[in-house]
């Protein structure tokens, strides 16, 4: 017996309302501390810098990189390619007072149907607990939602990392739930905490 199609049909645009903004273009947007703005090829030794600080290591999760000539190339590929991305948003964050990258805000794993993306963000050393993180995310969130016309933004920030969650509910990103264990580190397993934030929340 012919297999029977069960499933509906699609139409082409079903939400239309609910279609994002332009992600391929790169804004800068300027605050008092930080602009953000597209990557530069001169930020490279301050994102190698940040990318081997142990502390951005741990925070974030990640493995300790080797860095060797193969991991320079690695991000310069991946740097030199971040402002031609049609479907995600990656910002340096340029600390005014120097006119240095500091840190990076991003918007990936884009849904355009339901206009909702994840975040993440790192600050190197030099940028740390000096309010330039808080203020990237004063920046970013209205551009997110008004030019991007997303409607909700999600993030993860391991249990550990208490200052990472307070700048995120400062900003109005509201717990949705944990994942347990989802971490291994030297002092066991952690949790990773869910946030998000809509556009009706700010
Ligand atoms: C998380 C990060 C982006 C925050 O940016 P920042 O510029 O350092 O943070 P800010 O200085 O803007 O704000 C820090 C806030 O946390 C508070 N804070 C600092 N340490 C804290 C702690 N141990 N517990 C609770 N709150 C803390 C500060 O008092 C400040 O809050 P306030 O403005 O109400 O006083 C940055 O520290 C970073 O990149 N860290 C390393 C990587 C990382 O954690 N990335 C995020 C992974 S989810």
């Amino acid at each position: 017996m012919a297999e029977r199609a069960t499933l509906l049909p699609i139409r082409a645009t079903p939400y239309p309302g609910a279609m994002t903004g332009d992600f391929s273009r790169k804004p800068t947007l300027t605050g008092d501390r930080v602009v953000l703005r597209p990557f530069r090829e001169d930020d490279n030794p301050a994102i190698a810098t940040a990318l081997q600080d142990l502390e951005v290591i741990r925070l974030t999760g990640s493995e300790p990189l080797t860095w060797d000539e193969a991991a320079e190339q690695k991000l310069r590929d991946w740097y030199a390619a971040r402002n031609t991305q049609p479907d995600r948003l990656d910002l340096a964050i340029e600390d005014r007072a120097t006119g240095q990258w500091v840190g990076e805000v991003v918007l990936y794993e884009v849904d355009i149907r339901n206009a909702n993306c994840t975040f993440r963000t790192l600050i190197g050393p030099s940028g740390r607990d000096r309010g330039l993180g808080s203020e990237a995310l004063r920046l970013l969130l209205p551009y997110a939602f008004t030019t991007l016309a997303l409607h909700r933004i999600e993030l993860h920030v391991f249990d550990f990392n208490p200052r990472a969650r307070r700048v995120y509910e400062k900003a109005g990103f509201q717990v949705e739930g944990i994942q347990r264990e989802v971490l291994r580190t030297p002092d066991g397993w952690a949790d990773a905490v869910q946030m998000a934030i809509l556009n009706p929340d700010r």
